[in-house]
């Protein structure tokens, strides 16, 4: 139901009875101090501000008890006796920290992203918190952008699905319920496609982009039931998203029919004025108008929305102008949606929802079960020429900076996870095989120190082996001619990934590749295991390597998956959900890339669609591209028709076999070209995928239910006169186990 046609309830009552002053405060979302700082901090007390009624909401609470203080100091300073709601940035785990949210979307397990978030939601819930900042569904297909770990990766399906599933995770069958939380879908919009891949930077996309690719996983959270939304630094063709009324109150509320919660993202009300729209008066009234209701630490609403509301605003400069009776209008629309927010989550009934009592966290041991389970699922076979799984007693050389790191495992935006719960691998292989590899660093996590310096001011995680680079080599070189298998463990810094941690060159760092050359020249069989925040080019490592596994930051099991892998205890199943890039220049990158008049990339062949320096020797992993230890035969895809009217369904079935020795589990994708359309098209789109598992031997059918409406596109001029529509005609059909090794079928839609 819309806000504006809401019956007279609680909240209707106490907005009635509330001040101006009273109002505004509720809008007013400050940070615990107990957590991390990703912006300009403010002075004030948060105390000074909880005895006058001026915070609605507070994030970043370490614990019940001073949750708990907080809520208590609240009802005190409030006349009406509001309570507050606690939030906390729970993007891939709480305590228990599970793989890194691009890992899980490998995992292409919707049941396990669910669990994984609902195992979250009653950890954060144990802690008093009501709401978390995730699921984080931003599309990203630039591997330079550093929070493409945070997101479900490249594709608009998988990052949909995955928005769902989290989203049901969070909230279960409501974000009042016991041990669950409210979900908040971020970043609202369009966050993952900044210039350059430069974090925080604009964005300038058709209307059809905005539409089919970036906007469908915030549809999807929405029809899942997420509770709230945050919106994005980034300003998306010409206009910031704090100031975007077209998007959040055009698309999200009146398209989509959001009736939740949109809060700012950190400082982004504020932000507006050095985007350049205006000062912060201005910035305050267009955040407002734009429908972004509670604003997150930068108290711009709080020192400007009092006067704001006695004069209106007339700044003709900035081309932009409230009159009083609208902006206090705009002040109780937005301080109405925090109270019904906190209505929903059971707070206006009982303050102390979730605060009292003896916390009641879920067992960490299942934790931990679960975390190495979504650890094995999200790591990613790239290569293997025979060499893996291991035998449990064969003779390991285990050589590399993460050989035996714990802190990096966690990932970024992991704040309340611990380093000390990591198994790091030397002891997850000492454990599953009962032989503690040798173990060597070999090279450094960095190799600048300034770049190292860079990445400690954010976390203390980036150590140095003080000793030369060729010494270290050389100790490692000694070590893997003792071997019988080497196992290299080499990737980015958890600090390398994240938030403001975007890179120009997603590559591994020059000394680790110089090792694995280096190991490589040693004869020894080698396995390349990669613990990266992030796609990176890894080509040349590829053709180095005789197993290559992407394992991510696995989280808390990380390391303990990796070796359940290694050693065959379990089957790696995982596929990429982002394009690796064959040279970092590649980026950005995607399968799903419209097709051009001049495809191609051929260097012999000059003036095609591609680089001329692009070396055509480098091994492409593509979306969807993942292997397991079995040997999965695909037959020929049937459709049961081959012509049908828009309204008809038609079902396409291929049977596949484990032809192989080894249990598997596989994906299988359903991919779409349109060769003719109005606007150009992807030259390949995932419209669905299935996964199953299958016993050696096993032979299974799997069936695919195919709709025109898969194939209906926006034609959109503008966001407002967008039209989805649905030509009839030809469309191919690609299935497979990923974009590229498919089999094609054709099919007509008839007018
Ligand atoms: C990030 C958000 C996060 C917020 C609060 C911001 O810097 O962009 O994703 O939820 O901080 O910690």
């Amino acid at each position: 139901m819309r806000d504006e046609m809401m019956p007279r309830t609680a909240v209707e009552d106490l907005i009635a009875g509330m001040s101006l002053d009273e109002k505004i405060g509720q809008l007013n979302l400050l940070p615990a101090g107990e957590g991390l700082v990703t912006g300009a901090s403010q002075p004030t007390s948060l105390s000074k501000r909880l005895d006058a009624g001026q915070v609605g909401a507070i994030f970043g609470t370490k614990s019940l008890a001073s949750a708990r203080a907080m809520q208590e100091r609240a009802l005190a300073g409030s006349r009406l006796g509001i309570p507050l709601f606690f939030a906390e940035d729970v993007i891939h785990g709480h305590r228990t920290v599970f793989p890194l949210n691009i890992a899980l979307a490998c995992s292409w397990d919707m049941r396990l992203i669910e669990r994984t978030a609902a195992f979250a939601a009653a950890e954060a819930a144990a802690e008093g918190l009501h709401q978390v900042y995730g699921p984080m569904i931003d599309i990203s297909r630039d591997p330079r952008w550093g929070r493409v770990a945070e997101g479900p990766g490249e594709d608009a399906l998988l990052a949909s699905r995955i928005a769902a599933a989290a989203t049901r995770g969070f909230q279960g069958a409501g974000h009042g319920a016991a041990g669950r939380v409210a979900a908040c879908l971020k970043h609202f919009v369009a966050y993952g496609a900044p210039q350059s891949g430069r974090d925080y930077d604009n964005v300038s996309m058709s209307a059809e982009d905005l539409l089919e690719t970036y906007l469908p996983p915030f549809a999807a959270g929405i029809a899942a039931g997420a509770a709230s939304v945050m919106v994005a630094f980034n300003a998306v063709n010409k206009l910031p998203m704090h100031a975007n009324g077209p998007l959040i109150e055009g698309w999200l509320r009146g398209q989509q029919g959001f009736d939740g919660l949109v809060v700012s993202d950190y400082t982004g009300v504020k932000e507006l004025v050095a985007h350049g729209m205006g000062p912060a008066p201005v910035a305050v009234a267009r955040a407002l108008h734009a429908g972004v209701d509670m604003d997150m630490v930068g108290e711009d609403y709080l020192r400007e929305l009092p006067a704001l509301v006695r004069d209106g605003l007339d700044a003709p400069d900035a081309g932009f102008s409230l009159s009083a009776q609208r902006l206090s209008a705009l002040v109780d629309r937005a301080c109405r949606r925090v109270l019904t927010f906190k209505q929903r989550l059971g707070l206006l009934d009982d303050p102390f929802r979730g605060l009292g009592g003896t916390p009641r966290a879920p067992s960490r041991s299942s934790g931990r079960k679960l975390a190495r389970k979504a650890a094995a699922q999200s790591a990613v076979l790239l290569k293997n020429d025979g060499l893996l799984p291991l035998a449990p007693g064969t003779k390991v050389a285990l050589i590399g900076p993460f050989a035996t790191d714990r802190a990096n495992m966690l990932g970024t935006w992991a704040v309340s996870g611990r380093a000390e719960d990591v198994v790091p691998l030397d002891k997850a292989i000492a454990a599953l095989t009962s032989h503690a590899p040798a173990t060597a660093w070999g090279a450094n996590v960095v190799d600048e120190p300034w770049l190292e310096q860079r990445l400690n001011v954010h976390g203390t995680t980036v150590t140095r082996d003080r000793r030369s680079k060729a010494r270290q080599l050389a100790e490692a070189v000694a070590l893997a001619h003792s071997a019988d298998v080497i196992v290299a463990a080499v990737g980015e810094a958890k600090e390398h990934a994240g938030e403001s941690s975007s890179r120009l060159t997603p590559d591994l760092p020059a000394s680790q590749r110089r090792l694995i050359a280096a190991l490589a020249r040693t004869g020894k069989p080698l396995v390349v295991v990669v613990f990266a925040g992030r796609p990176l080019a890894i080509g040349e490592v590829a053709a180095q390597a005789d197993a290559l596994l992407y394992a991510w930051h696995g989280g808390v099991g990380g390391p303990e998956g990796v070796a359940d892998l290694i050693f065959g205890a379990a089957e790696p199943s995982g596929r990429l959900a982002v394009s690796l890039p064959r040279h970092p220049g590649e980026a950005p990158l995607t399968y799903a890339c419209d097709t051009t008049g001049r495809p191609g990339n051929d260097r012999f062949t000059k003036f095609l669609t591609g680089w001329l320096d692009l070396p055509d020797d480098l091994p492409t992993f593509p979306f969807g591209f993942g292997l397991g230890y079995s040997d999965i035969s695909y037959a020929a895809p049937r459709l049961s028709r081959d012509a049908v009217r828009a309204d008809e369904t038609v079902e396409l079935r291929i049977t596949i076999q484990n032809a192989g020795t080894r249990p598997a589990v596989e994906t299988v994708q359903l991919y779409a070209s349109d060769p003719i359309a109005r606007v150009t098209r992807p030259g390949r789109k995932l419209i669905d995928f299935k996964q199953c598992s299958l016993a050696p031997g096993q032979r299974r059918t799997v069936t695919f239910q195919i709709s025109s409406d898969q194939f209906r596109y926006p034609v959109a001029p503008t966001l407002e006169t967008a039209e989805w529509v649905r030509d009839p005609g030809l469309i191919r059909l690609h299935v497979g186990p990923n974009c590229r090794d498919t089999q094609m079928k054709e099919l007509t839609w008839l007018t």
